[in-house]
């Protein structure tokens, strides 16, 4: 006789304490009428593979992967899908029935989900995309806004180099600007992106004169803590389309939660209410 599992799923990380996803997992779970779980994991590095080779044994389908173990698990995983490869992180783990692992990276879904859902008329053709920080976060939205179709991506970053590497990796489509002359290519940007921590809660202000932003863009901040950043504040002052940053996090646990309790999520007022706690 075979006993149906009741199936787990959880975020692996270390700290994971702050994590939201269990929240929004949760009130999925709770919404669609699921018999699953999904929990906090903290996992430190050194038993970071042990742990996820013993999870399937223990009923989880899947997981998400943050800090600092995203790279890390391209090692245990034996499948990885082009768009994480391309990004060069990890951040959904799906545990197949077959044994095997399969690693993907759902965060450029997610930010361009979030984007279609914000701002609807955002065209990927109309015009340059300015993306403030070349760090992990920025990988992702660089991988996502290509495959979108943005064929003009003006890249700036306090360190040169990062910006640099990151069009050495992704090419042509990119131009790196100096970090301190970016108040000057504003202007051009018809899609505004802050991918660095400028403007979050306990970090340094985003201190870049705003005024050179157009009246027709879509301005967006991976930033939501707070919520509405100084950024999105000034850029809705003057009539942009301002798109906050927690739609990217609801967004990018879509494709996960599906794969793993088999009925595909709707981002909702009330999703976005049960992570706002
Ligand atoms: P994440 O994975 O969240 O992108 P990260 O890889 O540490 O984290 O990148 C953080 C980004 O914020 C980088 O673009 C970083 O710029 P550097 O590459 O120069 O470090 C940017 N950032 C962080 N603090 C900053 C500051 N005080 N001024 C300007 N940029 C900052």
């Amino acid at each position: 006789m075979s006993v149906s599992k009741v199936p787990l799923a959880g975020v692996i990380g270390c700290p994971i304490a702050h994590s939201k996803s269990p929240l929004l997992h949760g009130h999925w779970l709770k919404t669609y009428g699921i018999d699953g779980h999904y929990v906090h994991l903290h996992v430190e590095t050194s038993d970071l593979e042990d742990v996820i080779r013993m999870m399937p044994k223990m009923g989880f389908v899947g997981a998400n992967v943050t800090l600092p173990h995203k790279e890390a698990v391209f090692d245990i995983a034996d499948q990885i899908t082009d768009r994480a490869t391309l990004i060069g992180a990890a951040n959904t783990l799906t545990f197949r029935p077959d044994g095997k692992i399969l690693a993907d990276n759902t965060d450029g879904y997610g930010f361009i989900a979030n984007l279609k859902d914000g701002a609807p008329d955002w065209d990927p053709k109309a015009g340059p995309a300015v993306v403030l920080g070349a760090g992990g976060a920025s990988r992702a939205v660089i991988a996502s806004l290509l495959e979108a179709g943005v064929d003009d991506i003006i890249l700036t970053n306090r360190t040169r180099d990062r910006a640099e590497q990151m069009r050495g990796d992704f090419g042509q489509k990119i131009r790196v600007v100096d970090w301190i002359k970016a108040p000057n290519v504003l202007e051009e940007g018809k899609l505004v992106v802050n991918t660095t921590s400028l403007g979050m809660t306990g970090k340094s202000r985003l201190r870049m004169p705003l005024d050179g932003l157009r009246l027709d863009a879509v301005v967006t901040d991976l930033v939501y803590t707070p919520l509405k950043t100084e950024l999105l504040e000034y850029a809705e002052s003057i009539g942009c389309v301002a798109v906050d940053g927690l739609g990217m996090l609801l967004h990018q646990a879509v494709p996960g939660f599906e794969r793993w309790f088999g009925t595909r999520p709707e981002v909702t007022a009330e999703s976005r209410a049960a992570i706002l706690g």
